[in-house]
């Protein structure tokens, strides 16, 4: 083990101690101390899953990167591994960032992106790196790092924007495509290797990404070659926001992406980047995102609980008709443990749904909104606070809306300039249909049959946890159950 990840081990243990758990979730996965963002090297591998994430050990904000480890037999039931890489070479000096991994018979390789000290053109450079293990929890990195450099760069791309790789098996060899700045703006490039050492760059993989992309997925599902990408400075109302995670569904030619679709919004929350999906040995294609995005400020940094980033639940993605729909993975809805369905109710004016509340809960409803104008839900409610789901039938907007739940995710505490998101969610057959998962921060929210997904963080200051609904109208809730967590 080298000095650095021993120091940064020893730091974690040290931090572990003085964590505040006040609002850490119970059955999403928290960092176990310090700050986390991106998932990386998601996969499965001799019998286990391996889930990698962006990880400062020393303090609950982003600092110089290291890739901190679990492991699971199932997507639940996560183990805390050793810290997997530190910042300890040359050509990671500066960090050790975003990447993906291959899962060979004895090995399972990372390819990650090293940040060097070198700032050439005045900034750090980024080159793509690699690390293999034999037991999935000690990694050794290559000597040869970088393995995809920036002499490798096509004319017109920065060295200092150049990351988040990854590797994908395509025939006899390998791929890589890493997200890139160019003279254009944001673009995927792609690169070739027969033997993971030798690389050469192939070409655009996907262009028009913003100012600079970040964080590509790409795979097949259902017959079709979907791109997942956070598009950095995307100005487009028809996205999530400015920094928005988007997919699009097409097919490849050429080594090339050809979409045949616009880019849509994977998540339509406050608090979600930098997703990574892996395929299950049942052939489930599984999605796990960051749960927050860059810009918003933790409360329990601030309030010095002395962590800071959690993940969403994993989720099962499927596509049709080029729209990419996600639900709960099966072994989500294995953790229920007490619960069940309840009566229809008809709604008219507010009712309170005591059945519902609690800090870790599944709730899921059909509601008929053919006589309603308007459904609203109230989550985490005690007093006045609440975190507000509602849903408006003239203009199909589905909103959430947390500027009276609790801590906003400011600096200072000063009120959030966009408490609220909105997403156009239009009815099915005059239904409106909610999957809901509560857990103590977080909220996730899965409209219809999971094309429209919303993952958000929410900080109140009161415990009760209460659920109410209201209607304008008469809404009929069908369908009605509700479980708890953990
Ligand atoms: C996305 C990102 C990546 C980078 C990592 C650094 O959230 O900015 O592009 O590799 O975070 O922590």
């Amino acid at each position: 083990m080298t000095e650095q990840l021993q120091k940064a081990q020893q730091a974690l243990e040290a931090n572990r101690a003085r964590i505040d758990h006040t609002y850490k979730p119970r059955y999403h996965l928290s960092v176990p101390a310090g700050w986390l963002n991106d998932p990386n090297g998601f996969g499965f591998w001799k019998g286990k899953w391996h889930l990698f994430y962006q990880f400062h050990p020393y303090d609950s904000v982003w600092g110089p990167m290291h890739w901190g480890h679990w492991s699971g037999e199932n997507l639940m039931q996560w183990r805390e591994e050793p810290v997997a890489l530190a910042p300890d070479t040359p050509s990671d000096a500066a960090g050790c960032f975003s990447g993906t991994a291959l899962a060979a018979d004895d090995t399972l390789y990372v390819i990650y992106t090293g940040v060097s000290e070198e700032t050439p053109g005045g900034r750090q450079i980024q080159q793509q790196c690699m690390a293999e293990s034999q037991d999935g929890i000690r990694f050794t990195k290559w000597t040869e790092n970088p393995v995809i450099g920036r002499a490798l760069l096509p004319e017109g791309a920065c060295a200092w924007d150049f990351r988040d790789p990854k590797i994908e098996r395509m025939g006899d060899g390998y791929r890589v495509v890493a997200a890139s700045r160019g003279e254009q703006g944001g673009q995927l490039l792609s690169f070739r290797s027969e033997d993971l050492r030798t690389w050469r760059y192939e070409g655009v993989y996907a262009g028009s990404l913003g100012e600079m992309s970040e964080c590509p997925d790409t795979f097949e599902l259902d017959d079709k070659r979907v791109v997942i990408v956070c598009v950095m400075g995307a100005k487009d109302e028809h996205l999530p926001n400015s920094q928005p995670v988007v997919y699009m569904v097409g097919e490849e030619r050429d080594g090339a992406f050809l979409p045949d679709t616009v880019m849509k919004g994977v998540d339509w929350g406050h608090d979600f980047y930098a997703p990574q999906t892996a395929l299950a040995p049942d052939g489930r294609r599984i999605l796990i995102g960051w749960a927050l995005g860059w810009g918003q400020v933790q409360p329990t940094h601030t309030l010095g609980h002395g962590w800071a980033g959690m993940m969403t639940l994993p989720r099962e993605c499927s596509q049709r008709d080029g729209v990419l729909y996600q639900k709960p993975a099966k072994e989500v809805l294995e953790c229920r443990r007490t619960g069940g369905a309840l009566p229809s109710m008809e709604v008219q004016g507010r009712r309170t749904l005591p059945e519902c509340a609690g800090a870790c809960r599944e709730i899921e409803m059909t509601v008929d909104m053919r006589q309603a104008k308007r459904f609203t839900m109230n989550l985490m409610e005690t007093g006045e606070e609440r975190f507000v789901l509602n849903y408006d039938k003239a203009t199909e907007v589905f909103s959430a809306d947390r500027a009276a739940c609790g801590y906003p995710l400011t600096e200072d505490g000063t009120p959030e300039k966009d408490p609220c998101v909105k997403v156009k969610a239009p009815l099915k057959a005059g239904k409106l249909k909610l999957h809901v998962f509560v857990d103590v921060s977080i909220i996730e929210i899965y409209l219809g049959d999971g094309e429209t997904v919303l993952t958000c963080l929410a900080y109140p200051k009161a415990k009760d946890y209460g659920v109410s609904v209201q209607a304008e109208g008469l809404a009929r809730v069908e369908a009605l159950s509700s479980y708890a967590m953990a």
